[in-house]
């Protein structure tokens, strides 16, 4: 990702660190609070919500900085069952490379080193807002949430607008069957959707003051509702860790990985192409479709291969980041 000019930061390379980490699972028993707040909509929701208390996990990965806790959430839902439509033409990234690797600015510039920034991120509770020009407007806690929506894996491509790839399996559920929940207005034509601004528990935030915090991106209905639009609550079969986003985040795997927003709290339906964090800061290199293209050259560099983070292969890019048959008749 290029960095603005004013940017405190710069970005030390395309280099994963090679550290070691292990994980380690255990039970973590808190009640939560999982009743819908605000909003007529949803009822879905609240017909599924589990009883407070029902149990939870917590994840925790323990390196050389010590322990990073992550999103809690319920027990029973993670690993999903695999919806096999979605194949892989790769093998799936190492789980401690994609750990350990990754762009999330509102911690630092640097991708080795989110995972070690991330601890004092609060993840939860989190409540999102889906309002807007829908019909049921509602505002609710993350794990009623999960435990109404259709809950599964996939095994998606990743492309990031830098030329790092990687494959990894997704949790989460079609964002169309969230939209379906709240029954978008005619009138709309976008839906937006916004991280969260909180500089004091986000290093990166608060060094630097001058980009359009909260970080948001957009899409088209028709983008929102393609099957391939995926809400994200984990990764590798358990909840996200904080460094990809938790507790919740966006996931088109046919646009480049600047539209995937992580740690979501609020969607929006609008009746306006939104603005977005890398369109507002620099909008000749940063396009709202945003399509992965290998023929559409990025200003500064070529997009026609990339590289895997793990092996680091490198593979010519496709179309769509493949996903031509998903996505083609959305841009005629
Ligand atoms: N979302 C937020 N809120 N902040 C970010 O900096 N970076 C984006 C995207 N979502 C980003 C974000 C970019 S550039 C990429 S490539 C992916 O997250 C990286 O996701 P990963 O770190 O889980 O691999």
């Amino acid at each position: 990702m290029h960095i603005p000019k004013h940017h405190p930061g710069w970005i030390r390379g395309l280099q994963p660190t090679p550290e070691e980490l292990y994980l380690n699972r255990r039970r973590f028993l808190q009640g939560l609070g999982l009743a819908a707040i605000g909003g007529a909509g949803l009822p879905l929701l609240g017909a599924q919500a589990a009883p407070p208390g029902s149990g939870s996990s917590v994840r925790e990965i323990q390196g050389a900085t010590g322990t990073v806790t992550q999103q809690t959430a319920p027990s029973d839902i993670y690993p999903a069952p695999r919806n096999e439509k979605f194949k892989l033409d790769r093998p799936i990234t190492d789980e401690r490379v994609a750990a350990r690797y990754n762009n999330f600015y509102e911690f630092t510039v640097e991708k080795d080193l989110v995972w070690m920034l991330v601890e004092k991120f609060r993840t939860e509770p989190w409540r999102i807002e889906i309002g807007g020009l829908v019909e049921k407007p509602a505002t609710v806690d993350l794990d009623e949430l999960i435990r109404a929506m259709p809950m599964e894996e996939r095994l998606y491509r990743h492309r990031c607008v830098e030329t790092w790839a990687m494959a990894v399996p997704w949790t989460g559920f079609p964002l169309s069957a969230l939209l379906k929940e709240v029954q978008p207005k005619n009138s709309a034509t976008h839906v937006r959707f916004v991280s969260f601004l909180r500089p004091e528990e986000a290093p990166g935030q608060a060094e630097d003051r001058r980009s359009p915090w909260p970080y948001q991106e957009g899409l088209t209905i028709a983008e929102a509702m393609n099957e391939l639009t995926l809400i994200a609550t984990g990764i590798y079969g358990h909840p996200l860790p904080k460094q990809h986003g938790a507790p919740i985040r966006l996931v088109t795997p046919w646009k480049y990985g600047f539209k995937s927003i992580k740690s979501i709290r609020k969607i929006e339906l609008v009746d306006h192409q939104p603005a977005t964090f890398w369109n507002t800061l620099i909008p000749d290199e940063y396009d709202f479709a945003a399509n992965v293209n290998p023929g559409k050259p990025h200003p500064r560099w070529s997009q026609a291969t990339e590289w895997m983070i793990d092996t680091r292969d490198r593979r010519k890019t496709l179309l769509y980041n493949g996903y031509k048959e998903f996505v083609a008749g959305l841009y005629g």
